[in-house]
């Protein structure tokens, strides 16, 4: 069986997209099937894969639109053996135009494309935008469930209300079966007191949706920031092809676990 997972928050800057590469890595090393699927215009997945925009000749767009099947726009990653790209560049844009000009069969396009490779993966990880427009609720609704990125920082929390009733509309109307399948702390330091005043809150408010250390239980699973993380994107590697051994990495490794587990 394959899961669909989008990684959205429409909060700008909070690590969907590193989350979403570094989790997709992992799974794919992991010798599970994976099919990236960039849906983010800024495209930075598919630059964090190695591949320049600029080379990018089809891409989501063409699926989201119609005029090409998955099959055809999928680009193999050497590196990495058991993943597929579905790459974005920024002419990705022209989607939110199409679906408000009804140009095309709106909220259900991404889905009915899945279907067409879904047989092919054990896991397809979709990056959104930063925004809760026609790509992101393409994505949730071609989706089984949704890791939601927080950062650790003032503000956290504002505007989750919003992608939790965003989740909640999609569930009545069209996908009756998507799943949150948990928050994710991002970009945590230790010594700060906002950091740990973020997480007090959401353990508080949703202690059941955090990820947990599947060796030891009682530690929630928690992105630090790391320095390495930022850097690993402008060599076009994951982090685990850049520094496996960093703080970064081996989070990222704890939450490809946690999902390798529930599978
Ligand atoms: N844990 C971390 N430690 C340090 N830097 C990080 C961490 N996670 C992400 N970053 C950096 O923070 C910036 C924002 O991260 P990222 O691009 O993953 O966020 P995003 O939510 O996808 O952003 P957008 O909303 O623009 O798509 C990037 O420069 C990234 O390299
Ligand atoms: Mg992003």
């Amino acid at each position: 069986m394959c899961e669909v997972i989008t990684i959205a928050n429409q909060k700008g800057g909070v690590g969907k997209t590193t989350t979403a590469v570094n989790l997709a890595a992992f799974l794919a090393t992991s010798e599970k099937r994976v099919l990236f699927i960039d849906c983010d215009p800024q495209a930075n997945a598919t630059t964090a894969f190695g591949i320049r925009r600029n080379e990018v000749q089809i891409d989501a767009y063409h699926v989201l639109s119609g005029s090409k099947k998955i099959s055809q726009v999928i680009i193999r990653l050497d590196e990495i053996p058991y993943l597929d790209l579905v790459p974005a560049n920024i002419g990705l844009a022209g989607f939110e135009k199409d679906f408000y000009s009804k140009k095309n069969n709106g909220q259900t396009m991404l889905r009915n494309k899945i279907e067409e490779v879904k047989n092919n993966y054990d896991f397809i990880i979709i990056d959104s935008p930063p925004a809760l427009g026609a790509l992101t609720v393409n994505a949730l609704v071609a989706s089984d469930s949704i890791i939601v990125p927080i950062q650790c920082e003032f503000y956290a929390l504002e505007g989750l209300a919003q992608l939790l009733n965003t989740v909640k509309v999609i569930k009545d109307t069209s996908n009756p079966d998507l799943s949150i399948r948990g928050f994710l702390p991002t970009m945590f330091v230790s010594q700060h007191n906002l950091s740990r005043q973020v997480l007090d809150d959401l353990s508080q408010h949703f202690g059941d949706k955090l990820f947990r250390h599947t060796k030891k239980r009682e530690e929630y699973i928690i992105v630090p920031r790391n320095v390495r993380l930022a850097e690993s994107p402008s060599f076009g590697k994951p982090i685990l092809f850049y520094d496996a051994k960093s703080s970064g990495s081996i989070a990222y490794q704890n939450l490809a676990e946690f999902i390798l587990e529930g599978a």
